[in-house]
């Protein structure tokens, strides 16, 4: 049975979500073992949810430790249709300053060790990722972030996430190569989220809280955890409006999504054939 058609992933600093009513937490397990922590469904203005603390309710999962399998099957297994996917960035251009939100339309992979399928043994199947973000969904997000006109925050609407494997933050040469890709942000997560919610046939977005200007400004001290820490702790609350206002926006028209069809020419191998 659906539980939520909507579903919401909280990264670094945002591990809650204070306006959730009804709230209940439920322990999913998979044939992936566990999500990083229990997913809690409750209401945001009478919307059924899910939302889930990717790196566990009190931080203890690493960028490269994070159960993505298991993260995007547990949403599936709830009904989850669209996902939310909030996290904290580093900013690759001088215009997303610390506090904007960027809500991008691209990824460049830079992972070594993550599993990002759900396919292999024995089914063969290539999912279309050009388009890597649902455009309908990051519009509403969009238009959810410029309705509320949030003081100090400025909006960017696409751009390039870099995906990088971490824990340690990148090389000042490697952060200047990210520039000269063109790419707009980075962080450590998202990619594997997306590639896996596009296989599970979920609408992906992410909304991408900058804390950082990584270590290539010359006018700003390299990024830290403190910087990171202390300036989603400012964006905490903002970030939270934006999913309710997302969610509102969500709950009185969900828009199509390509992404819902995404298996329909990917699977290679005869099912009936498969082991
Ligand atoms: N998350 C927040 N800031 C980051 C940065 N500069 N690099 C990678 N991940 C981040």
């Amino acid at each position: 049975m659906t539980q939520a058609k909507i579903g919401i992933i909280g990264g670094s600093g945002l591990y809650k979500m204070d306006a959730l009513k009804d709230v209940k937490e439920v322990h999913v397990e998979t044939p992936f073992g566990s999500p990083s922590d229990a997913l809690i469904l409750g209401t945001l203005d009478e919307t059924r949810v899910a939302f889930l603390a990717r790196h566990g309710r009190n931080h203890t999962l690493l960028p490269s430790e994070l159960p993505f399998r298991a993260n995007i099957y547990a949403m599936k297994q709830l009904g989850v249709e669209y996902l939310i996917s909030a996290s904290a960035v580093g900013s690759l251009q001088e215009e997303a300053k610390p506090l904007d939100m960027v809500v991008p339309d691209q990824f460049i992979d830079r992972t070594k060790n993550r599993v990002s399928t759900f396919f292999g043994e024995g089914i063969v199947a290539h999912i279309a990722f050009g388009e890597p973000i649902c455009q309908n969904l990051a519009g509403v997000l969009g238009d959810a972030i410029a309705s509320l006109n949030l003081p100090e925050v400025t909006l960017h609407r696409g751009g390039t996430y870099v995906c990088m494997e971490g824990p340690a933050f990148s090389t000042k040469a490697e952060s200047h190569l990210y520039r000269s890709w063109g790419a707009k942000i980075i962080g450590m997560t998202n990619l594997p989220e997306a590639k896996l919610a596009r296989e599970a046939e979920i609408a992906y977005a992410t909304l991408a809280l900058v804390t950082d200007y990584d270590c290539w400004h010359p006018d700003h001290d390299s990024v830290t955890v403190e910087m990171v820490i202390g300036n989603l702790q400012r964006n905490a609350v903002n970030a939270q409006k934006v999913i309710q206002e997302t969610v509102r926006r969500l709950s009185e028209n969900l828009p199509p999504s390509d992404a819902h069809s995404a298996l329909k020419y990917a699977i290679l191998t005869q099912l009936d054939k498969a082991p």
